[in-house]
């Protein structure tokens, strides 16, 4: 039986290929879950892509994972930077959450270079493009 994994991608995500394509790509968020899916498959992942703007539905969905004790990727996109809310949400999951960023924090403006998440996740990838989601599938399909 495959192992479930939801990915949440937070706020302006869902404008993937068409938000700031030199920084964030041209790939979709339609085309990134098509490639999450895929690449989950073949890990031995279930894996699901949520995306949302709303912070309200944005918690639901990690009290949801949180109960169901299921793996987490996250990229809590402009959130990691001032939301104690998903923080708090965070602090609340038992099983793995890796924190993704497509582009390199640490290398842009001073606002984004610290994340009140990132002290509640396993680990945080950076600056790996949409490839550091598949890194934290693959990391999460041997943990
Ligand atoms: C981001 C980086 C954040 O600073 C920004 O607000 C985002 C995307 C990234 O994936 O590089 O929306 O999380």
């Amino acid at each position: 039986m495959s192992k479930p994994v939801v990915v949440l991608n937070g706020p302006n995500l869902g404008r993937l290929g068409r938000r700031e394509p030199q920084i964030y790509g041209t790939t979709t968020h339609a085309d990134l879950a098509a490639r999450l899916v895929e690449y989950g498959r073949g890990l031995g992942l279930d894996v699901e892509v949520r995306q949302t703007d709303s912070e309200e539905r944005m918690i639901g969905w990690i009290h949801e994972a949180a109960d169901e004790r299921t793996p987490v990727v996250i990229n809590p996109a402009a959130w990691s930077h001032y939301s104690i809310a998903i923080a708090d949400a965070l602090a609340q999951l038992e099983a793995p959450c890796i924190e993704v960023h497509i582009s390199n924090i640490a290398a842009r403006e001073e606002l984004r270079h610290h994340s009140v998440v990132s002290a509640h996740v396993t680990g945080t990838i950076t600056g790996l493009g949409l490839k550091g989601y598949e890194a934290a599938l693959a990391w999460l399909a041997t943990s």
